[in-house]
């Protein structure tokens, strides 16, 4: 297996929200490319067997966390001290994207995208940022959006801000972490398919032809490459951003998305 600059061989990560959707695609890329993977999911239970489906030439291990918890981030780096050792690789990916129009936004829910979003991805950071500096560096990847760029559709206003935030608070602790070895990137996915996309569709009461004829409309109004992204076209710029491939790069936030943005 020679991976060059790409190889993750060696390398300890963990990946937030890995057990399924664009987490789990990260999780399978990064294990091909040599890595061994904690992934620490709301699902304790799906991270195990998630793990346990994945085989060499690196390691999966799962394990509950929330990130909204002020500890999650030490939790992790516990668990992965017992199962690996010190992590090289944090990928904040856990999410969530409510669809609700701001005029009917309620505190509680405003708080809940901020929480996880925003906060959880903060807090987790700052406890693996620490543990990255006495290791001597190390590489966080924040799965934002294209969404904390340009707004994709009414109703994620609570989200985009979310997203907004994940943009920027990656430059500024880049800026902080760039004397300590620690790169740190963002990746802005355009709309992927994952079990969280596909879920208010098939909540919605419409046929399979009805869903099926709403997402080939949006492919052809939003993107331009003419098809729906997948976790793998996220979790390959992930293994570059987490990999030797970028070490000259931090802050930055690479947009994946079929060329949404450019209509
Ligand atoms: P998903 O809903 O399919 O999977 C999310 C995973 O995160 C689940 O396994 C869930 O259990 C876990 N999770 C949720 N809350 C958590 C918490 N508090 N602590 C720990 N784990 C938690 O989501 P999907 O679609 O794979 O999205 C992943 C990330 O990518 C999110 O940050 C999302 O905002 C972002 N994204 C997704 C896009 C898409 O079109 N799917 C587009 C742009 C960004």
């Amino acid at each position: 297996m020679s991976w060059g600059p790409f190889s993750l061989e060696g390398k300890r990560a963990v990946v937030t929200g890995g057990a399924q959707g664009i987490g789990f695609g990260i999780v399978t890329r990064f294990v091909e490319a040599g890595a061994k993977v904690l992934i620490a999911d709301l699902d304790g239970g799906l991270a195990e067997k998630k793990a346990a489906s994945l085989t060499g030439p690196g390691a999966a291990a799962g394990m509950a966390a929330d990130v909204t918890d002020v500890g999650a981030g030490d939790a992790m780096l516990a668990r992965a001290a017992e199962v690996f050792g010190p992590v090289d690789i944090l990928v904040n990916n856990a999410g969530i994207y409510p669809q609700v129009p701001m005029l009917d936004m309620t505190a509680d829910l405003w708080d809940r995208v901020q929480n996880i979003n925003l906060r959880g991805l903060a807090f987790v950071s700052k406890a693996f940022a620490a543990a990255m500096v006495e290791h001597g560096g190390g590489k966080i990847v924040n799965i934002a959006s294209i969404d904390g760029l340009h707004p994709s559709m009414v109703g994620l206003a609570a989200y985009d801000a979310s997203k907004g935030g994940v943009v920027m608070f990656t430059k500024n602790l880049a800026l902080e972490l760039a004397p300590h070895h620690i790169n740190v990137n963002a990746i802005a996915p355009g709309g992927i398919a994952t079990e969280g996309t596909a879920a208010p569709l098939e909540g919605s009461g419409m046929s399979e032809a009805e869903m099926e004829a709403m997402i080939q409309q949006f492919i052809a109004n939003k993107i331009p490459m003419g098809r729906m992204g997948e976790p793998d076209d996220i979790a390959k710029a992930a293994v570059f951003l987490a990999s030797s491939a970028s070490d000259y790069m931090t802050g930055e936030t690479v947009v994946v998305d079929g060329g949404t943005l450019l209509t």
